[in-house]
C-alpha cells in the first residue's frame, strides 16, 4: 500500500514516502479502513519527534504515523459483527497510523462518518471533537456557566466554542488575534487575545496551551470550579490549596462514545470543521513542515484516497 514511514524519531524530515509498504491486516475485534483522509495533528507531530516518549510506547520502527482518519471499511476481522465492508467510519486514532491508504481500528473504536461531513472534513474534527465533548463532561458545567478556553484558535477550540455555544455556555476564547473574529462568529460570548482577559471566578478553564498557564488559571477559577489540561497533568497541589477540581484529559485514551452522541450536530453543520488546507498522501512532509511554521489556520487534511478527495458526503 501508499503510506508515510518514519525509520526514526523526527520532524518532517524523517518522512519517507512508499508506494509498497506492508498493508496491515485486521485481527480479532479490528477492522481495516480504506483511509480517504488523515488530519495533521500536534499530538502525532509530538509523537514522532519524540517528545511523548514515557507516555506513549516507542513505536516499532518502521513505523506509519497519523491519527486521525476518516474512509470506509475494506474488511473485518473475526468476531466483528458492528461493521461491514463499505461501511463509512471516522475515528481519533487506532492501533495502526492514519496516513497510509489502508489502516486498523478496534471495531469499538470508530464512529459512523455524518453523511453532512466530507471524509477530509470528518478526519479533520474527530480528535477535535471527542476532546471538547470530554472537557464538557463535568455535570456542573450546563448552561449559564462561564468557561474560558486558552488556546481556542486551534482545532479542539474550534469545536469547544461550538459545542459550548450549544449547550448555552458562556464561553471566553484565549487565541491569537487573526482568530479572535471567526471566534466570535462561532459563539464565543468573548474573544480576546492575552489570558489576562479571563475574569476571576469563571466557572471553568480548559488551558490548550501548556503547564504554563496552569497557575494563572487556577487563580481565575471559583472554587468547586473546573480546571481541564490538555498538555500535561495539572499542579494538583496548588489546585487542592485554591478548592478547584483539575485534571488532565486525554482523548486518546478514551472511547468514541461522546464523538457518537454529536453525530447529528456534526451532520446538521451544528459543529463545524475549519480545514485550512489539503495536501497528498506523497506530500505529508509538506503538510507537516506547514503546520510547523504555524503560518496556517484550520485543521490540514492530508488526502489518500486514490482519486481525490470531493467535498461532501462520500468524498
Ligand atoms: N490531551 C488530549 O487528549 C489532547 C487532544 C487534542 C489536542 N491536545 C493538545 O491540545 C492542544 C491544542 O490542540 P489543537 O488540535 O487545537 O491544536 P492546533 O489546531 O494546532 O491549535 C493550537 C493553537 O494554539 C495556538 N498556539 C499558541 N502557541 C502555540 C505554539 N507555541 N505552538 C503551536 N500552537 C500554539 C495556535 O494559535 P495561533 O497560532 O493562531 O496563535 C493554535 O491555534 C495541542 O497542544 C494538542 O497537543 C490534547
Amino acid at each position: 500500500m501508499r503510506a508515510i514511514v518514519m525509520d526514526g524519531y523526527g520532524g518532517p524530515e524523517a518522512l519517507r514516502f512508499d508506494e509498497d509498504y506492508p498493508a496491515p491486516q485486521a485481527e480479532a475485534g479490528q477492522i481495516l479502513i480504506r483511509v480517504h483522509a488523515s488530519s495533521v495533528n500536534p499530538g502525532v507531530l509530538k509523537r514522532a519527534g519524540g517528545a511523548l516518549r514515557g507516555v506513549f510506547p516507542d513505536p516499532d520502527f518502521p513505523y506509519v504515523p497519523g491519527s486521525d482518519f476518516s474512509g470506509v471499511v475494506a474488511a473485518t476481522g473475526p468476531d466483528v459483527t458492528r461493521w461491514n465492508v463499505g461501511d463509512q467510519v471516522y475515528s481519533f486514532g487506532g492501533p495502526g497510523g492514519s496516513h497510509a491508504e489502508l489502516t486498523v481500528a478496534d471495531a469499538g473504536a470508530v464512529s459512523r462518518k455524518p453523511d453532512g461531513v466530507s471524509h477530509g472534513e470528518a478526519a479533520s474534527l474527530a480528535l477535535a471533537v471527542q476532546t471538547a465533548a470530554l472537557v464538557l463532561q463535568p455535570a456542573d458545567l450546563r448552561a449559564g456557566r462561564t468557561l474560558a478556553v486558552l488556546g481556542a484558535g486551534g482545532a479542539v477550540g474550534n469545536a469547544l466554542v461550538q459545542l459550548a455555544h450549544l449547550r448555552d455556555i458562556d464561553v471566553i476564547a484565549v487565541a491569537s488575534a487573526r482568530s479572535l473574529d471567526r471566534l466570535k462568529a462561532l459563539g464565543g460570548a468573548g474573544a480576546f487575545d492575552s489570558v489576562d482577559a479571563v475574569p476571576e471566578g469563571v466557572d471553568a478553564i480548559v488551558n490548550a496551551l501548556g503547564p504554563q498557564l496552569d497557575a494563572l488559571a487556577l487563580r481565575r477559577i471559583r472554587r468547586g470550579g473546573h480546571l481541564l489540561t490538555l498538555n500535561a497533568p495539572p499542579p494538583a497541589d496548588l489546585a487542592a490549596e485554591v478548592g478547584v477540581h483539575a485534571r488532565f484529559v486525554n482523548a486518546l485514551a478514551s472511547r468514541p462514545g461522546p464523538l457518537d452522541d454529536l453525530h447529528d450536530d456534526i451532520d446538521a453543520g451544528r459543529i463545524a470543521p475549519f480545514v485550512g488546507r489539503t495536501f497528498r498522501l506523497e506530500d505529508t512532509a509538506a503538510a507537516w513542515a506547514l503546520y510547523a511554521s504555524r503560518e496556517i489556520q484550520g485543521k490540514i487534511v492530508i488526502d489518500s484516497s486514490p482519486e481525490g478527495l470531493g467535498s461532501t458526503g462520500s468524498g
